[in-house]
């Protein structure tokens, strides 16, 4: 399901609401009407501007990235009370400094550029001055480095959704995508110290993303909601890598 059609459900309902609503209060009507489809429009064309910042992203950093983290944050948001217009706009834009981070071959944060890029969109838009700045504090924090560490309820949520799109059955189809994009091997699980192989190599398998950081990243949720997903996705994962090696190994 696309995010443009998902992505306004609270919005459109509201002005579903709203048009009941008109029959009885005619005089407040065109101002809310007005009021509601603006902010629809404005999501939606930082949506487009967002998207096209990751045209040419690789598979495992692409814009179905963003879709996911979207969905999760939509779900964890609400469990946690969070402001649903800052998250909203913090996950579209979470990742749009991407492109810098590949073409200075990791040299720019794309967490931080990225925090830079929705400044500049988010104040051709108006939004008010005091959400630019929590909207870019969760994009800032969303990697949890360089001491820029997520303090807002929304942060939280944001880098939580970040990480668990990066673990269970997504995880797994990720790893192996990014193992493909730099010609790493299927699997490599019989190597004595698989934590200090080469990344980028023919060793940077989907085994050794997950000996080396997935199988960690549980252990850095910072919600409620956040936790109870991440321990699911993490048993499924335990479970694939182990039956994987059963398989290559010819047990099962
Ligand atoms: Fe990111
Ligand atoms: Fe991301």
């Amino acid at each position: 399901m696309s995010l443009i059609n998902v992505m306004p459900f609270s919005i459109g309902l509201l002005y579903d609401v709203q048009k009941r609503i008109s029959y009885l209060i005619l005089p407040f009507s065109f101002y809310t009407t007005y009021y509601i489809q603006s902010n629809m429009d404005i999501t939606t064309q930082i949506l487009e501007e967002a998207k096209s910042t990751l045209s040419c992203a690789k598979g495992s950093h692409d814009w179905e990235h963003t879709e996911r983290v979207y969905q999760l944050c939509m779900h964890i948001g609400r469990k946690e009370r969070a402001d649903m217009e800052i998250v909203q706009l913090a996950a579209l834009l979470h990742d749009i400094g991407r492109r810098h981070e590949d073409e200075s071959k990791g040299k720019i944060c794309h967490a931080e550029k990225g925090a830079e890029l929705a400044s500049a969109i988010l104040k051709k838009y108006h939004i008010d001055d005091d959400k630019i700045k929590q909207i870019t504090h969760c994009i800032e924090c969303h990697r949890f480095r360089n001491n820029k560490i997520p303090q807002s309820k929304e942060a939280k949520v944001l880098f939580d959704a970040d990480k668990l799109d990066s673990i269970g059955a997504v995880g797994i189809g990720r790893a192996f995508l990014f193992a493909g994009e730099v010609g790493a091997k299927l699997h490599n699980h019989n190597i004595k110290d698989i934590e200090n192989t080469e990344p980028y190599s023919e060793d940077d398998t989907a085994y050794r993303e997950f000996m080396v950081k997935l199988r960690k990243i549980k252990d850095k949720m910072l919600t409620d909601e956040g936790k109870r997903i991440a321990e699911a996705r993490h048993r499924f994962m335990v479970e694939f890598f182990d039956r994987l090696n059963k398989e290559v190994d010819g047990e099962l």
